[in-house]
């Protein structure tokens, strides 16, 4: 594939600099790529009313032309604009998350091309909570198409340096605006099916969706390829390290000791391991010749939220040939992490007690 030169652009993340959003929106005009921050992960960005700008999206990840984008729009009014009529609950739902961590999927509008939805009937659509999105928006003056900035199936990127890592040559701009503030994808909620349907959980937790709704279904099949595919980013092995993972749930002790056990195996056979725990879990493995990442659980799980594929990446980054994680809960932003870790485990999960 072409390479080009990508030109890194520092910004603010609270007050973004004008001149470099109106440089970023220019390109985006042009037809061009740009990876920007939102509050959940970097975006790869493409106007999203120009089909061949959306094509070099596809290219540039190596993502299959059947995985649909999210449209990240300024406010639910541009809506309208792009033919995608809001359903009430839309706005309900709009008013109380927006801008924020949420997806709808609704009925494709007439504008959206259908390069966007990967020639489906719905459209995504989300207005993200970061400043440098929301000025990137206004200044292109259209909506703009965009996932995560990663090569397809890789961990998403947290921060510049991962998005460099996966595309740089492949894209023609970033904005760098340091770790992306909520650190897991944003929780994709479908509305054209009966009863709203978390297809992706992420940023806003099921149980606060249910305090609105009353009801929400949560997908909790994880498709494999052959299968049709509601949300295509719920194949399985998305979201991958390199190294092979093993994903343990239970109560900590029991986990913590299965861990433990197999870990002293995994060293014993010659593999070099690593393995994803909480703060705080790092001294049962004291005297173990093991590669650690700990994240924080204090107070809740937005720090682990935050610093869960920032650990991972380390974790590879590290040369690790096999990746041992705990479980983190399925409460809050731990059905997110939960999700994540389930399909970096390729359905290598070990339940004990
Ligand atoms: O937080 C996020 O959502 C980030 C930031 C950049 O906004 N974006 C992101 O995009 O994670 P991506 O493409 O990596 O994941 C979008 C997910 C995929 O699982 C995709 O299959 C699903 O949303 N999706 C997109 N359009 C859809 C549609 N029309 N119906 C069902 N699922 C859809
Ligand atoms: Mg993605």
């Amino acid at each position: 594939m072409l390479t080009m030169k990508t030109l890194i652009l520092p910004i603010d993340p609270t007050a973004p600099d004008p001149t470099a959003i109106r440089q970023a929106a220019v390109v985006l005009q042009h037809g061009g790529l740009v990876a920007f921050p939102t509050e959940t992960v970097y975006g790869l960005g493409a106007n999203a009313l120009d089909a061949e700008a959306v094509q070099r999206i596809f290219a540039a990840k190596g993502r299959p032309a059947y995985d649909p984008l999210i449209v990240h729009l300024a406010g639910p009014e541009a809506l309208p604009a792009v033919g995608v009529e809001i359903p009430p609950l839309a706005e309900t739902l709009a008013a109380q998350f927006w801008p924020g961590p949420l997806t709808l999927v609704l009925p494709r509008g007439p504008r959206i091309p259908l390069a966007v939805t990967a020639g489906g009937p719905t459209v995504a659509v989300r207005v993200p909570a970061h400043p440098v999105a929301l000025a990137l928006i206004r200044a292109a003056g259209f909506p703009i198409a965009a996932p995560s900035a990663n090569r397809f199936g890789h961990l998403s990127p947290t921060q510049a340096a991962h998005v460099l890592d996966d595309l740089e040559g492949h894209i023609d701009m970033l904005l760098d605006s340091g770790p992306t503030p909520v650190g897991v994808e944003s929780t994709v909620l479908s509305l054209v099916t009966p009863v709203p349907t978390i297809l992706r959980p992420g940023g806003v937790s099921r149980e606060s969706l249910v305090a609105v709704l009353g009801q929400v279904d949560v997908s909790g099949h994880v498709f494999t390829a052959e299968e049709v595919v509601p949300s295509p980013g719920a194949l399985e092995q998305h979201y991958a390290p390199r190294a092979r993972l093993t994903l343990y749930q239970g109560s900590r002790q029991v986990v913590l000791q299965a861990m433990h056990a197999a870990a002293v195996q995994l060293v014993a056979a010659g593999q070099r391991v690593g393995l994803l725990l909480a703060e705080g879990d790092a001294v049962a493995f004291a005297g173990l010749s093991v590669t650690v990442q700990s994240i924080e659980t204090a107070g809740g799980l937005e720090g682990a939220a935050r610093q869960l594929f920032t650990a991972l990446r380390a974790l590879d980054r590290a040369g690790v040939t096999a990746i041992l994680a705990r479980d983190f809960g399925a409460r809050g932003l731990g059905l997110a992490i939960r999700d994540r870790l389930t399909r970096a485990a390729a359905g290598n999960v070990v339940k004990v007690g």
